[in-house]
């Protein structure tokens, strides 16, 4: 066994971390938008050309909003995988029960936590921030797809967000200091969810065979492609959005949805596809579909690489 996860110990770790709405964000708190919100390898957009300071912020700031967003659209389909995965045995094992329950009650607060940053985004930034969506729509294409391969996808999704935290934010002093905490809180409560949803994984994953599993991968690449497509058509948005916000057209629009898409990919599939304990819950399942995954994330873990500068200074 790979690792020592038990119900009863996640559910103690669990309690003992969880915090209230209000020590992250009160209703009435304003972000500091004289601050950068992302670091540069989560949004990429240090190595754009043509882009004076103030435009450079705000744009770190538009991809901020992008995560805010995605984030709580996530959040959203992760809640009702958790409570269809605890209702069939709420007469069993009283710790699996509550640690789920509280995982998805976490979840819940998740998503009331983002939604309160969107709102006071929108209080502070100059013009609306048009995103993918709807929401509702979104989560459902992927909740429709096979189970084991939403609950691998959740599974990246809780490991990314550890190394989002650790990798790029928790030494970063340039940031504005709320939405750092929201990175930290998160992270803090998601360590917790990332050991739930490897035993989820291991629960969905028992006793398939090989075809069936060539079956959830397929499946999970489906979800990947999607999630890729929201990426491509999310970065487009970002820099109309910049152009309203900056009162300007850009000079290479092409360009920069391009290195958006790219950094979007790298942080929103790269990160948690490439992450040795997400990688290891796969190799637990099947040695074949860890390698699948592993030449899937190749295509995606690219990391922000300061190369795109197309358009011309000034
Ligand atoms: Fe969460
Ligand atoms: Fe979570």
């Amino acid at each position: 066994m790979y690792h020592d996860f038990t119900y009863e110990a996640v559910l103690a770790s669990s309690l003992r971390a969880q915090w209230k709405l209000d020590d992250v964000l009160r209703a009435d708190q304003e972000l500091d938008f004289s601050r950068y919100m992302m670091p540069e390898s989560l949004s990429g957009t240090a190595a754009l050309a043509g882009l004076s300071e103030d435009e450079r912020r705000i744009l770190n700031q538009i991809v901020a909003y992008q995560y805010l967003h995605l984030f709580g659209m996530v959040e959203e389909f992760i809640l009702p995988f958790v409570l269809d995965h605890a209702r069939p045995m709420l007469n069993e094992d009283d710790f699996r029960v509550r640690a789920l329950l509280n995982f998805a009650s976490e979840e819940a607060k998740h998503i009331h936590l983002f939604k309160r940053f969107c709102e006071a985004f929108a209080r502070g930034f100059p013009v609306v921030c048009r995103v993918v969506g709807p929401r509702e729509t979104l989560s459902a294409v992927i909740l429709n797809r096979h189970p084991l391969a939403v609950g691998l996808i959740i599974l990246m999704i809780e490991w990314m967000t550890q190394e989002h935290y650790l990798g790029s934010i928790r030494d970063n002093q340039d940031l504005d200091p709320l939405f750092k905490s929201l990175m930290r809180n998160h992270w803090m409560e998601e360590a917790q969810h990332a050991k739930l949803d490897t035993l989820i994984v291991e629960a969905l994953a028992e006793g398939r065979s090989p075809k069936q599993l060539k079956h959830v991968f397929q499946e999970f690449v489906v979800i990947v492609s999607f999630i890729d497509k929201c990426l491509g058509a999310q970065a487009a948005l970002n820099v109309q959005t910049l152009q309203r916000a900056s009162g300007r057209r850009v000079d290479d629009a092409p360009g920069m949805i391009a290195q958006l898409h790219s950094a979007a990919r790298w942080t929103y599939l790269g990160s948690g596809m490439g992450h040795p304990r997400f990688k290891a819950a796969a190799e637990a399942i099947s040695p074949l579909l860890a390698t699948a995954i592993e030449k899937l994330s190749v295509q995606v873990a690219v990391p922000v690489v300061p190369q795109l500068a197309a358009a011309p200074a000034g």
